[in-house]
Parts: structure tokens; sequence; C-alpha cells
């Protein structure tokens, strides 16, 4: 297990080891992956949605806390625009706070209505977008952390679709609260980028894909494996809600609708129901839903644990760094001083 090797405001406000976000996974961050990030010195949010019926998510939590020890570990709560799909956040918070969690990750929506009740229990909430006006707008609302992710992310990129590059820089320049930099990391020479730019860390999500601790059939994640950086498709841009997955039948399927002009959501709804996707990570068949996958699949080259993953970017971090500072032009100078 790597030691400290950096100190953020990020690692601080988290108390973490690195600064290393791993942000939530529908169907896929649960109690053991969470937990093994935590472990490994990282924090790991379980997607609340993962587990509609309170009693299960009440055991996800319970097994989780066994699993870190006590350690803390953080939720996912994501606001979806669809109506009446929030509903089920309140019986959630009402039983993530009973169990001690309070650490929060929230996405979508701006969390207005749920910060009173989170921020008056206690908690810790980092905001995730995809888009830095939003994070400006956020930054307002009195979260206490953001993640800013480009458009390389798995999952939702935002409409505006700008890379991390770009982006992650503008955000922490931009940004005064502390800021996680997203989308396409997967390599400790990023987080070490992520630092320089100014910001207090990364968060990961397809990176993390193929963990040995994600439950998931090994079909997919064998395929996450072999898959490069251009094995992802950007879909449902035409409807306003896109959607960086795997370039597999479903995300062409839906394309080729995409293509026609279709606007009809109904006749999108047989391909992107999230019980496809548990479906294909149950049974491993990779072509059936849209499976969020971001361009950093093209770091995810094997099967391994979290530990092993996130100490190996600790070890890309430092060498980054010394590489950078071997280049320095008066390094030499200095030493023949
Ligand atoms: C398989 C998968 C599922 C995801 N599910 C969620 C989710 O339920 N809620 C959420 O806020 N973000 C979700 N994300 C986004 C990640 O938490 C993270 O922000 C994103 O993956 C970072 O970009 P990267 O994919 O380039 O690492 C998901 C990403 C992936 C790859």
């Amino acid at each position: 297990m790597t030691p400290a090797l950096y100190k953020t405001r990020l690692t601080e406000l988290f108390g973490i080891r690195h600064p290393v976000l791993c942000g939530g996974l529908m169907w896929l961050s649960d109690a053991a992956y969470v937990a093994a990030a935590v472990n490994a010195g990282a924090l790991g949010f379980m997607t609340a949605r993962s587990f509609p019926d309170p009693r299960d998510f009440r055991d996800e939590l319970r097994r989780c806390r066994e699993l870190t020890d006590g350690r803390p570990f953080g939720v996912n709560l994501y606001l979806s625009q669809q109506p009446g799909a929030n509903d089920m956040l309140a019986g959630h918070i009402d039983i993530l706070l009973e169990q001690g969690v309070r650490f929060i990750e929230t996405a979508g929506l701006p969390p207005k209505d749920l910060l009173p009740r989170l921020k008056d229990a206690g908690c810790t909430v980092v905001h995730k977008v995809s888009a830095l006006r939003h994070a400006l707008s956020a930054q307002k609302l009195g979260v206490d952390a953001l993640s800013v992710v480009g458009m390389e992310c798995g999952g939702h990129p935002g409409v505006y679709l700008i890379g991390t590059m770009v982006q992650g820089l503008l955000a922490a320049q931009q940004l005064t609260l502390p800021v996680a930099i997203g989308g396409g990391i997967g390599h400790g020479a990023q987080l070490a980028a992520a630092l320089a730019f100014g910001a207090d860390g990364v968060v990961m999500g397809t990176r993390m894909t193929v963990a040995k601790e994600i439950w998931a059939h090994p079909a997919y994640k064998e395929r996450v494996v072999a898959a490069g950086e251009t094995e992802t498709q950007l879909v449902l841009q035409s409807l306003r809600n896109t959607y960086r997955a795997l370039d597999n039948e479903t995300a062409r399927s839906v394309a080729a609708l995409e293509a026609e002009g279709v606007t009809d959501h109904e006749r999108y709804s047989p391909h992107v129901a999230g019980t496809l996707q548990k479906e294909a990570y149950t049974s491993g068949d990779w072509n059936k839903g849209l499976l969020s996958l971001g361009q950093a699949a093209a770091f995810a080259t094997a099967l391994e644990p979290v530990e092993a993953i996130v100490d190996r970017m600790m070890a890309e971090a430092q060498a980054a760094q010394a590489s950078l500072n071997a280049k320095s032009a008066t390094s030499g100078a200095t030493a023949a001083e």
C-alpha cells in the first residue's frame, strides 16, 4: 500500500491518503468495490440507485462498513431529469444518514433541494458536473467540493463536450472550492498533470470497471481491457442527453435511430433501459445495453485489484514528476554550480 504522496485540499477534506475519488458506477459500485477503493487510500462512492429496495441499500451500507473496518466511504446520489425519478432519494438519504455515511457525491441536476438536509446532518458534499459553468453555479449552492469531468468520460459528458485538458485547467483556475478533475483519467501522469493544473485530485470511473472487486462478468471486463481509446461512442446527442458508451450493438442501434432523425423517446426505450446494463454486466453479453465507458478504457489493460490500480497510479505520478524535474533546463546548471 503506497503511503501518502500528496497533500491537497481534497485529501484534507475527506481524510484520504490519495487525492483520488472513485465516482459512482451505476450497478457496479457496491460494497465490495467501494470498500476496496477506501482500503486502497482513495474514496469510493456507492451508487444509491443500484439498490432501489431500501432494505438492500441498508444491508449494502452495513456490508461496506464492515469491509472498511469503519473507515468512511461515500454514497453517490444521481439527480435525474426524469419526472418522479428522484422520489426515492429522500428515503435513501434517511438510510445513509442512519448508517453513518457522511460523504456524498451528487451528480446530474444541481443538488439544491438535497443540500439543506445533507449539510444539517454534517455531510461533506462533492458535486460532479460536466461543464465549468455548472461548477461555478454549484459553488454558490453551498457544496464543499466539485468534480469537473471532460468529454472523454464514460456516462454523461454533458452538451458542451469540452476536453479535460482545457476544461480541467479552467476549472482549477476559476473555482475556489477544492476540485477533482475527471474524464479520461487512468494513468498517474494525468494525476500529476491535474495537480500541476492546480486541481486537488482526480475522479475516475472507466479505469476502475475492470477492477477485480467489480462484480461484473469477466467477459464484460475482458471487453473493456481489449477496448482502446477509439472504442467508445457518443450517442443521444440529438436528444440533448449525450452519453458516452462502449461502441457495441446497442450503441450502434441508438446511433442509427438518431441518424434517421427519430425524436420519439419511446423508440429509444428498448435500447437505453438501465435494466439492460445490469443484464449485460450479469451475463457478460456486452453487446446488450448502453454501457457507460470512457476513453480511459485505453488505460484499463488488465483485471487487477483496486489497490494495484491505485498503487500503480501513484508510482506513475511520481515518475511523471521526476521526468518533469529531469527536463528542467536549470536543474543541471544548479547541480554543477
Ligand atoms: C460504468 C459507469 C457507470 C457510471 N455510473 C454513474 C452513476 O451512476 N452516477 C454518476 O454520478 N456517475 C456515474 N459514472 C461516472 C463516473 O462516476 C465518473 O464521473 C466518470 O466515469 C469519470 O470519467 P472517466 O469515465 O473518464 O473516468 C459512471 C461511469 C461509468 C464508467
